[in-house]
């Protein structure tokens, strides 16, 4: 099973922001080809990838570049169809299927382009889901963070009440955010966190999401939008399914509060 091969999971120290133990991802000569009737695209090709803990790192790339298809492979939602995907060095690629799904229970909090949030829970009772489902899975030590906390840090702490379809889509895209900060796991995987956001609530969650990397979470953001690229220690340029750069931010490492878009 993947926690006695893996390094122990997200134990957290009692202010439950700081993981013990964050595994390393790898991707090895990974592709993923999508076959439709008499078609075949390639939506990755050949990614070499390999990711420390803490870092915090942007994937950025045109729309079709295949920034999801890359996030949803290290998110164990998704196995390639070459190469190989690993976290914590256990192979996801070679996984059983119950192992894919504890690496995502106990590994990675997964922030959706299109939020999955379940329609009939309210805000609160979306995030707890979230915190719920990386609890029962861990060893029983483990804290999360208090899902009521994580809404207030999203500002979102005067709609704990609310269903998805009573709040706004920036609202959602919170309450998304929220619910996979709520799990604690050490992988955070968000996928245009801001792209329902307003500049001044989006540099907000931005800052929120590198404090998580300054925890010694490694947060994988996914973006088109290059600015945001700037605040990150490793920028991943993905062009086509391939990788083109790879490197810190052009023009140096900028502060939250210098983006502009
Ligand atoms: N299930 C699928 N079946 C067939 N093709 C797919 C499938 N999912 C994605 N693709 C194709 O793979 C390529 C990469 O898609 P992906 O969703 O990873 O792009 P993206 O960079 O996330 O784009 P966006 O910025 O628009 O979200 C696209 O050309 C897309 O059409
Ligand atoms: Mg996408």
């Amino acid at each position: 099973m993947i926690a006695r091969t893996a390094p122990a999971v997200t134990d957290q120290a009692a202010d439950g922001t700081v993981p013990r133990s964050v595994p390393r991802v790898d991707l090895d000569g990974v592709g993923r080809r999508y076959r439709t009737a008499g078609n075949e695209v390639v939506a990755l090709d050949s990614v070499d990838l390999h990711l420390d803990e803490g870092e915090f790192v942007v994937v950025l790339g045109p729309s079709g570049s295949g920034k999801t298809t890359l996030l949803n492979l290290v998110g164990a939602l998704d196995t390639p169809t070459e190469g190989r995907v690993r976290l914590g060095g256990v192979d996801l690629t070679t996984a059983s299927r119950a192992q894919r799904a504890r690496a995502r229970r106990e590994l990675t909090s997964f922030v959706f382009q299109s939020f999955n949030l379940f329609p009939a829970l309210t805000a609160l009772e979306n995030v707890r889901f979230g915190a719920d489902v990386a609890r029962r899975s861990g060893d029983g030590t483990r804290t999360a963070p208090d899902p009521g906390d994580v809404l207030d840090r999203v500002g979102l702490g005067d709609r704990l009440h609310h269903f998805p379809h009573q709040l706004s889509g920036g609202e959602q895209q919170r309450v998304a955010i929220a619910r996979a900060l709520a799990t604690g796991n050490p992988i955070l995987l968000a996928d245009e966190p801001t792209g329902e956001l307003d500049f001044t609530t989006g540099v907000q969650i931005l800052g929120l999401l590198q404090q998580q990397a300054e925890a010694g979470r490694t947060v994988v953001v996914v973006t088109h939008n290059r600015e945001i690229s700037r605040i990150a220690d490793r920028v991943v340029e993905l062009s086509s399914g391939r990788i083109v750069r790879d490197g810190p931010p052009r023009g140096g490492r900028a502060a939250v509060t210098d983006l502009h878009w």
